[in-house]
């Protein structure tokens, strides 16, 4: 561990797996997923999915507080990150253009596209109250579990998948 806010991905990845892989309920593995990951992570205040529906991202399951509903894609961090389909870092969302504030304490921010056979599917969230919180570490880690995440929905991906 480098500091306090170090996670163990290849553990948390291990208990992610034993928790989804007799089951490929989409909406129960995704409620799993994001209590797995919210309890994990040191720092963060919020942490969730949104899930593409009718070309917008809706809010899925989460944890921290209620959050904004709908999302459009190509707007906020969570839009840019589905648009482009790839995953955005931000150290400090004050400094990203069209920023979608749902909570003021929110300082840092990663978004990761979840996406099956080349379908987007959603994003996952997760906010930190400190700045510059993820590091490239988190941001493989994360994106590690979020693999794990989708493979575990498998064929029953489909675009609503929630
Ligand atoms: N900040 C996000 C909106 C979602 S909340 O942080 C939960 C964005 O800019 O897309």
């Amino acid at each position: 561990m480098d500091d306090d806010r170090s996670v163990d991905y290849g553990l948390l990845c291990a208990q992610l797996d034993a928790l989804l892989k007799n089951e490929s309920d989409a909406l129960a593995n995704s409620a799993n997923f994001v209590s797995l990951v919210y309890n994990a992570m040191p720092d963060i205040n919020w942490l969730g999915i949104y899930v593409l529906r009718d070309e917008e991202l809706v809010l899925g399951p989460f944890q921290g507080n209620p959050a904004c509903i709908r999302i459009p894609i190509g707007q906020g961090v969570c839009g840019t990150a589905a648009r482009d389909m790839t995953t955005l870092r931000i150290s400090d969302v004050h400094e990203f253009d069209g920023h979608i504030v749902c909570d003021p304490v929110s300082r840092s921010e990663i978004v990761v596209p979840l996406i099956s056979e080349g379908r987007l599917l959603g994003v996952l969230d997760i906010d930190s109250p400190q700045k510059g919180r993820f590091s490239d570490q988190d941001q493989q880690g994360v994106e590690s579990l979020c693999e794990l995440f989708v493979r575990s929905i498998g064929s029953h991906a489909t675009v609503e998948f929630i």
